[in-house]
């Protein structure tokens, strides 16, 4: 099973969104796909997307609900149809200060409501430089799921300096963060089958690189998932081979 992810991030109107998702081909058998709109897109994303494709959103409060102003909560998500939620994408931990802590609180609420928390983790050009890379993305680990029970999860390596560049991370070093993320999952949740997915300037010709040669079992998909034809030929792809 390979997923494919789509992360619109802050794009697209509710006629967008619903345009977009009413062409969007069916995935084929064994790819599992979703797109995440804006938050005020998901109803009408929702009510656009065909059978096979799922609803997700790009982040989750972590509070339960009450007096927290902008907020969108767990259920909330549910209620309007999504399965899953972006959690700790590198924007908003670079834009927003997320925290490792919010992180932690934003898994908590996914796995209070049954929606399944897909986790961003990712080093910046300069911790790459500097040779950190694999410590940073096992720290990242650690700090999310620390003191958490295992509960279903995504993790998705995202190198910062792949997002939106154009520039995706060649499959050794696809495979070489995917292998530190794989450490730090085995000593915090031992035993726990945690599906990994690779993210960052994604796009049909180079996709199959990273299930085939990078060892990720899908993509998180941010530019190309706004484009029909892109978004589906990737999902064809991981449908093959
Ligand atoms: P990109 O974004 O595919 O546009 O690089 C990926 C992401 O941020 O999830």
């Amino acid at each position: 099973m390979r997923r494919i992810i789509g992360n619109w991030k802050a794009n697209g109107t509710a006629a967008a969104a619903r345009a977009l998702c009413a062409a969007l081909p069916p995935p084929p058998a064994g790819v599992e796909a979703a797109v995440c709109p804006p938050f005020t897109a998901l109803w009408a994303a929702r009510e656009a997307l065909g059978a096979g494709i799922g609803l997700g959103a790009q982040d989750v409060s972590p509070a339960a609900g009450g007096a927290f102003t902008g907020e969108v909560t767990a259920g909330m998500l549910r209620d309007a149809g999504c399965r899953l939620a972006i959690v700790g994408h590198s924007e908003r931990r670079q834009h927003f200060g997320e925290t490792d802590a919010r992180v932690r609180a934003k898994l908590a609420a996914c796995w209070r409501e049954g929606l399944l928390p897909l986790l961003c983790v990712g080093e910046t050009a300069e911790q790459r430089a500097s040779g950190r890379a694999a410590e940073v993305l096992r720290a990242q680990v650690r700090g999310a799921l620390e003191g958490a029970a295992p509960g279903p999860l995504w993790i998705a390596y995202e190198p910062v300096w792949a997002i939106g560049t154009g520039t995706p991370a060649a499959p050794p070093d696809c495979a070489a963060g995917l292998g530190a993320i794989r450490e730090a999952l085995s000593s915090a949740w031992p035993g726990a089958a945690v599906p990994l997915l690779y993210g960052g300037s994604v796009n049909p010709g180079n996709c199959a690189d990273f299930w085939t040669a990078g060892g990720a079992e899908g993509a998180l998909v941010g530019g190309a998932s706004l484009d029909s034809a892109a978004f589906g030929a990737i999902c064809r792809a991981a449908g093959e081979g």
